[in-house]
């Protein structure tokens, strides 16, 4: 008889939002960047994917995807790897215990919700896959580590391998041709510096025009302004934006990310035809930071911006009053503003990826 049961398992995943950007492909198949990059988890409660991977052989023959109740096409080149690797691993346990139901061989249904605006520049790429392989893997119950999964997510979407971490994560590019040493690591833990806070303005929740990786293809096929960066900026910021979270140096740490984000978002305008993610309102929002910054005499927040207008804007909890409260009072006149306004959150202090439940 056949196996009639369905076997089920649910995460959330955070998203996570880079100081230093991953923007181009070295090799767009297996989704190797040209740089390495590096990344704040936000908290587990605020944006993230809540997804639930089940599967069954009774369900119809062909795999799955519901997103936002949307039935999503799954024969793209980057679901496809996830789904092949994740299926490779559960074989491989299968053919070790013959006791263990053959899921491997088993159409599967993934059902994912995003609770923030979908490609529009929140990262939902990033917290979306990472969710994705994760409850596959706890699915099959394969007795991987956020380092394999962060490899397998990297295929869905690059940035979701620093959302298998939470805290402070980054990208390891790597040199080799097939991709094994390109995975996210762990910088240092949110407890090692939880007075960061990431206040997300939401300019608009519509989905962007131009995809991250339609941008980035474009951008490294045209940019001058991009082999430099690539090459010798963020190597560099890399190395400094490590140093300024290990001591905790705030003025650094924002400084870096603001130049990062003018940075990659030049690369975006230097394109051809150029890429516009920024619109008014999300230079207003800079326009903002820089004013608070005057005014306290220092730097007290940084800005960041994804492919898409809508900012984030790090600070420290001590600065709470004069940050997210001074944003709010600055911007709340501007038009094309939508949204939540200066929502805080709490960096993740519990880990990414790991409110799990099965069945
Ligand atoms: P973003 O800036 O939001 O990351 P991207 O252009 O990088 O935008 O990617 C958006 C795409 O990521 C969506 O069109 C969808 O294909 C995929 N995606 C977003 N959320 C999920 C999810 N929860 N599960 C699976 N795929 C997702
Ligand atoms: C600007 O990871 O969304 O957010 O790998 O093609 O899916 P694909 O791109 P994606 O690109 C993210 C670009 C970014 C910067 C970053 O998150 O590092
Ligand atoms: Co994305």
């Amino acid at each position: 008889m056949t196996d009639q049961k369905i076997y089920r398992a649910s995460t959330t995943a955070p998203v996570n939002i880079a100081v230093i950007k991953y923007w181009g492909k070295r090799d767009a198949k297996l989704n190797l960047p040209t740089n390495s990059s590096l990344s704040v988890t936000l908290a587990q409660n605020d944006l993230r994917t809540h997804t639930t991977a089940s599967c069954s052989a009774k369900y119809p023959a062909e795999d799955v995807l519901v997103l936002n109740g949307a039935p999503q096409d799954v024969t793209g080149a980057r679901t496809q790897a996830c789904f092949r690797e994740l299926r490779a691993l559960r074989k491989d346990l299968e053919s070790k215990d013959s006791s263990l139901p053959p899921l491997s061989s088993y159409p599967l249904k993934i059902v994912s919700e995003n609770n923030f605006p979908t490609a529009a520049g929140l990262a939902s790429s990033a917290a979306g896959f990472a969710a994705l392989v994760r409850a596959i893997a706890n699915l099959y119950e394969l007795p991987s580590n956020p380092t394999d999964l962060s490899r397998i997510a990297r295929q869905g979407s690059g940035s979701a391998c620093r959302s298998l971490f939470g805290g402070y994560a980054a990208w390891e590019m790597g040199t080799k041709d097939d991709g094994s040493d390109s995975v996210a690591y762990e910088v240092a833990p949110a407890s090692h510096w939880p007075e960061m806070r990431a206040c997300i303005l939401v300019v608009s929740a519509e989905k962007k025009g131009v995809s991250s990786t339609t941008g980035m293809q474009t951008t490294v096929a045209t940019s001058t302004l991009f082999a430099e960066r690539a090459r010798d900026t963020v190597p560099k910021r890399m190395k400094e934006m490590t140093e300024a979270i290990q001591k905790k140096d705030f003025e650094a740490f924002a400084r870096l990310t603001m130049k990062d984000s003018n940075s990659f978002h030049a690369t975006c305008l230097d394109t051809e035809p150029p890429i516009f993610y920024l619109n008014d309102v999300s230079r207003a929002a800079i326009t903002a930071v820089n004013a608070i910054n005057q005014a306290a005499g220092k730097i007290i927040a940084a800005y960041t911006f994804d492919a898409g207008p809508n900012a984030v804007v790090y600070y420290l909890q001590k600065d709470e009053k004069e940050v997210a409260g001074a944003f709010k009072a600055l911007l709340e006149s501007k038009d094309g503003w939508a949204g939540e306004r200066g929502a805080a959150v709490e960096v993740n202090s519990t880990g990414a990826a790991n409110f799990d439940e099965k069945s």
